[in-house]
This record gives structure tokens, sequence and C-alpha cells, in this order.
């Protein structure tokens, strides 16, 4: 091969930056690979080069699928986002026998199997490192450094929106509304922010560490989803008078066999290094059983640090050309045959501490009613703070859990919520002390 020909689908933040890179490391690339790397196309809606990126106009064409059917491609750059037409043009690119590289997590979590078959059939490489954590390398992670070791539990903040939110909800007091109105004004919330911070975004992403951490397969409706958008300033300042502070986590554990999956606002020790994690940065932490824990820090989104991840991905599939070897097989860490649908725990026999919070009126025998519905359903409290006297109105009343089974927990709340003490549906969220 003389040079190894790319043909990028879409020049939005991700591709522009991958642009960017290719003409600032064009010679170190080449001395890396011995040929050089070329931008053969480039399908974007707008065919409207930025100038500064100097892309030669006639590469540039709205036709995509007669981009990819080119003789000339040899790795096809998926950066259109969403599921189509990504879905057919990857198909299409392995079928003409193009090796692709892609950012799409949602595509990827929803129609991976089918992707990753189709590109074992066709012995093609499907590189897919930007699509967590940005620049932070946990696809490599997973998948090679540490695939000498059984995986027990991952806990990720991977989505960037939400942890900048959090952040600034946190430590500078700011309620969600605000914090959000901020983040879009920063440019790292979407106008439409659902999907980030509603924790699709995180769950989807958390289907693609499952399947490295464990070999199984997932789906997003498989995951329990919880987002930030019903987070209260007041709770976080409560967990952080107890000592804890509440991310964002996509967790996953593999109990012998049943996969906890669950994306939600999570109390941890504020001691802990994941708390300390703020602003876009994302953080993978895993513990697996021989090597314990680790974790794996750095830059969750953003043009650069995604299109690092993005070159990455091209530079080893076109080692792998260049030495003439056939990819594919293993780009999930098994065979895509040996993945096995997970078995999934369902959330009622999830076991975690509790944070709660109750309205309740601040009268004889409140406290009494809360502890003993919760002490019938098995729940045994660890402490108890009441703020503030009310005299109408209603004080918050703060408990914190031992570990309880969910189902018990949810049977209890349902209760006290229906007591005439208790003004409001109690809120709980989730405490993950031994991470
Ligand atoms: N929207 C994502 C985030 C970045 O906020 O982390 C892309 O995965």
């Amino acid at each position: 091969m003389k040079s190894v020909r790319l043909a990028l689908l879409g020049c939005g933040t991700v591709g522009e930056g991958v642009v960017r890179l290719l003409r600032q490391n064009s010679a170190m690339f080449e001395r890396k690979l011995g040929v050089p790397l070329e931008l053969a196309g480039v399908a974007d809606r707008s065919l409207k080069p930025i100038p500064a990126l100097g892309i030669d106009k006639g590469l540039i064409t709205r036709d995509a699928a007669a981009l990819i059917g080119r003789g000339d491609i040899d790795i096809v750059v998926e950066l259109f986002g969403g599921y189509e037409p990504a879905r057919t043009l990857i198909l299409q690119a392995l079928a003409a026998g193009k090796d692709v590289v892609t950012a799409n997590k949602a595509l990827l979590a929803a129609h991976g199997g089918e992707i990753f078959r189709a590109a074992v059939k066709a012995s093609l490489a499907v590189g897919f490192e930007a699509s967590v954590g940005g620049g932070v390398p946990i696809i490599r992670t997973l998948r090679e450094a540490l695939a000498g070791d059984r995986q027990r539990a991952v806990y990720g903040i991977v989505n960037g929106t939400c942890n900048s939110i959090l952040s600034m909800m946190t430590d500078g007091g700011a309620e969600f509304a605000d914090a959000l109105k901020q983040a879009q004004r920063d440019g790292l919330a979407e106008a439409d922010p659902t999907v980030d911070i509603e924790g699709h975004d995180a769950a989807h992403k958390l289907c693609l560490l499952v399947t490295l951490a464990f070999g199984v397969l997932l789906e997003p409706a498989q995951i329990h989803t919880e987002g930030i958008s019903r987070l209260t300033l007041a709770d976080i300042d409560y967990a952080r008078e107890l000592g804890y502070t509440i991310k964002l986590l996509a967790i996953a554990k593999d109990d012998d066999g049943a996969i906890e999956a669950r994306v939600h606002p999570t109390m941890i020790p504020a001691r802990h290094l994941l708390a300390g994690v703020a602003g876009a940065f994302n953080a993978i932490y895993i513990h697996g059983e021989a090597l314990g824990s680790s974790m794996y820090f750095g830059q969750g989104a953003g043009q650069m640090p995604t299109a690092t991840a993005v070159m990455a991905d091209i530079l080893e599939i076109a080692r792998h050309r260049l030495a003439g070897a056939r990819g594919g097989a293993h780009a999930l860490g098994y065979p895509v045959a040996h993945l096995k649908r997970a078995r999934v725990k369902p959330m009622d026999d999830v076991i975690c501490e509790y944070y709660l919070r109750f309205d309740a009126r601040d009268q004889p025998g409140v406290l009494g009613a809360i502890a003993s519905i919760l002490g019938r359903n098995g729940i045994s409290i660890v402490s108890v703070i009441q703020k503030g006297r009310g005299v109408e109105t209603t004080v918050p009343v703060i408990m914190r859990t031992h570990e309880a089974r969910e189902k018990n927990l949810k049977r209890a709340l349902a209760t006290i919520g229906r007591l005439k003490m208790v003004e409001r549906p109690p809120v709980f969220i989730r405490i993950e002390e031994r991470l």
C-alpha cells in the first residue's frame, strides 16, 4: 500500500478535530505507519469546509454512500451520530470491504450486535474508542490492558454535561435549572439536553462498558436509568453534611453471572477519588478480582480529546491493514459468538444503602411512625437528622439506612408516603459506600 486513505462521514465538531490532527501530525503519522495517511473524501451536508481546515473543495460531497463505495477508500470514519443513516452506511462500508471507526455510542448500544457480526463476517475492524469517555482510552484499557483479570464492578462518570451541572450545584450552590442554563451558555449542554440529563447517554456508554468488562450483550432498555433533573440543592447539601458527594454514576456489577446495570444519581463518600472528578471530566473506576481498583480519568468530551480517540483507532487499523492482518474478531474483547445476552438483576433485588428525606410535620410520634414502617420492612436505620423546627409547616427529616433490598425500601416508602404527617413523596438516593 502506498498510503492509507480515509473517508470522513460528518465534519462537525469531532470531524473537524480529526481533520486538524491529520494536518498537524501528518509527518508523525507517516513516520509511525511508514506511508502517508490521506483524507480521500468528506461527506457532509453543508458542503462548506471551514477555510482554516484547508480541505480541498473537491474532496467534499453530499453523497456518503457513493464515497464509501469508492475503491480507493480503506477506512470509513463515521461521525454523523444518530441511528440512521449511520447504521446503514456502516453496514455498507463493511460490505464494501472498508474498516470502520465510529464515535457513535447510541448506535452501538442499540445495534452493536448486528454491526460487530457484520464486521466479523467481513474480517474487518470496527474501532469505537471515542464512543465512551471521549479522550479517556477506556475501550482499549478494558479490552487489552485488563484482559487478564475478571472484572467485578465498573463505576463511571461518563457524562460530562451531568458532571458539570452537579459540580455547579455542589461547589457553586446553583439550583439545577440555573446550572443547566450555565452549562448551555458554556457550550457543554445541548439546546435539547434530554439525552444527557436524563441519563440516556450514560446508559448507552454503560452498554459498551458492560460488554467489554463482562462479555455479555446488554441493551439500553435493560438498564435502570434515572437522570439528574429532579435532584435538589437541598439534597446535595444534606449529602455533604453526611460526608457524601452526589454523582451521576453508570454502575455495573457482575454478581456471579447476574449483571447489575444502572444509571442514577449516587451518593459516594466525599473522600473517594470519583468524588473529586469535577466539571466536564470523565472517570471510570474499575474493580477487578486480581488487580483490585484502578481509575481512568481525563477529558470526556470536546473536539480535540474525542478526535485523539478517533485517531488512535485509525492508526491501529491502518497498522493492521499495512501488516496484512484481518481485523474485527475481537473488537469487544470476545469473539462475537461467545457473547451471551446479559442476565440482568431486577432493580427490586438490588441491595444498597439509602439516603432518605421526608418532609414531615414536626409533631410527636412522626419519627416513631416512620422508623416503625421502615423496621417492619426489614430496613435498619444508621442515622437520623431533623432539620429546623417547624411550627405549622414541615421539617426535613434525613435518614441513612443500612443495606436494604430495593423492593423493601419502595414498599416502605409507599406506606410512609401515605401518612398524613408526611407531605410530598419521600425522596431516596442510593449510596455506594464500598466502591
Ligand atoms: N454529551 C456527552 C457528555 C459527550 O456530556 O459527556 C459525548 O459523549
